[in-house]
């Protein structure tokens, strides 16, 4: 295939405007091919894509079985408005995500990433307590999550830099820690005193892992203790699996981990396999039912152009069928296992502060006395490293991330291993 490769970055910086990237001497790499875990420039130089772009990846790039099934329903209908009309494959979507997602979830929503997954999972909430006379205006979230970009995602995630320039715009959101053993009374107490000052409309979580905090991790059955006491309190409880969703925690979703299932839940990202963009917010049948009505005034207004694209659609069916191959869990318990033992061996080294693994993801925090959080050094050094070795990293400030496609194979999970002890070494 012939690509315009000639000054590729050129054009592109001149034209384009990057997510969360310092414009002004920002480093771009073009990127012309990917097939399984590996992605090669424009050079030809291949890199494993360890952190699965985003964590979006879990089958692998250009994955031929999703490319001909997106491609055969391109034939057929590429796109169809999703108000008043429907097609075989959103259908299709509807009936086996259904039959995958924890048992009161029973209707799904669709919307175009992780963002409007929250997004769409706040709005239903606060509707619903209108709907019931019952208004409630605030939201309980995590010290530390990230929940996404739009303005109601903003407003439930952590007050950062990312947010700073808009926060008086978002709205009030009240936080309790994440549990540990030792804090979990505490958390109990704070969350008991929020449930009785304020009217809660829902718990928002990422549930056992909080990506973008830095893969930080929380106990299943800690969680479940919290989860309770909202239940008891009739607040509405909204996973947020955009990241955790689809094999990354070792099951299907984290809430599988857990006791009590959630009334919403939010997925992107692993859903179409990483390929193509979607959001879908499940809601519990007894949500549903309170919009469902002969008044029209009663529908939830929402929705976007391109809700329930039939390619993206072919694309979250193809992938779901990878799932039922068991090449595909024996990949995220290949990955699981070697995390395992890369942490018992790495998790003395001194220059690692903390290492943690749950599912396919693992997280080394490299010891540094930056105190700068998103933008510290160690992190910005590491990545440059890691590029040399063909290795796509992209640490969270101080924290090292793996979290690859599931058809990584062994060597390929070694040498990244085998990277990482080679920086921490390089870098004592
Ligand atoms: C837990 C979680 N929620 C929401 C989002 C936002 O998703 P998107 O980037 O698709 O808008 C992310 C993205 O990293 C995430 O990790």
């Amino acid at each position: 295939m012939e690509i315009a490769l000639e000054n590729l970055v050129e054009k592109d910086l001149k034209y384009c405007w990057h997510p969360f990237t310092q414009m002004k001497g920002a480093k771009i790499i073009p990127i012309v091919r990917g097939q399984g875990v590996y992605v090669w420039d424009a050079d030809g130089k291949k890199y494993i894509d360890a952190v699965s772009s985003w964590w979006v990846n879990v089958h692998g790039h250009s994955n031929r079985y999703i490319a001909d099934k997106v491609y055969q329903q391109f034939l057929d209908l590429e796109h169809v408005i999703y108000a008043g009309f429907t097609h075989p494959r959103a259908a299709e979507v509807g009936e086996r995500l259904v039959k995958l997602l924890p048992s009161n979830l029973e209707k799904i929503f669709f919307s175009d990433n992780g963002s409007t997954a929250v997004e769409v999972a706040l709005k239903i909430a606060l509707q619903y307590w209108e709907l019931e006379e019952d208004p409630r205006d605030t939201f309980i979230a995590f010290e530390g999550s990230y929940h996404g970009d739009t303005f109601g995602s903003m407003s439930v995630s952590q007050r950062s830099s990312f947010t700073q320039p808009f926060e008086r715009h978002l709205f009030n959101t009240v936080v309790i820690d994440t549990p540990t053993k030792d804090n979990l009374e505490a958390v109990k107490d704070q969350l008991k005193r929020h449930l009785k000052e304020n009217k809660i409309a829902g718990f928002v979580f990422e549930p056992l892992i909080q990506g973008v905090r830095g893969m930080a991790m929380h106990s299943a059955e800690l969680l479940d203790e919290l989860l309770e006491i909202c239940r008891e309190h009739g607040v509405l409880l909204i996973a947020d699996e955009v990241m955790s969703g689809f094999g990354r925690t070792g099951k299907m979703f984290a809430c599988d981990h857990l006791k009590n299932d959630p009334d919403l839940m939010c997925m992107s990202k692993g859903i179409s396999g990483g390929c193509l963009a979607i959001g879908v917010t499940a809601a519990s049948q007894k949500i549903y039912d309170r919009f469902y009505s002969d008044d029209r005034t009663k529908s939830f207004f929402h929705g976007h152009s391109y809700s329930a694209n039939a390619l993206t659609c072919a694309a979250v069916c193809a992938s779901l069928d990878l799932f039922e191959k068991e090449e595909t869990w024996s990949g995220v318990n290949l990955i699981g296992r070697k995390h395992v033992e890369f942490v018992n061996r790495i998790k003395s080294h001194p220059g690692v502060s903390e290492a943690r693994s749950l599912g396919t993801v693992l997280a080394l925090e490299l010891s540094t006395d930056d105190s700068t959080g998103y933008f510290n050094k160690a992190g910005t050094n590491a990545y440059d490293f890691f590029l040399e070795k063909g290795l796509i990293m992209r640490p969270i400030g101080n924290i090292l991330i793996v979290a690859p496609p599931y058809c990584i194979n062994d060597q390929e999970l070694d040498y990244i291993y085998q990277s990482i002890e080679d920086y921490l070494n390089y870098s004592e």
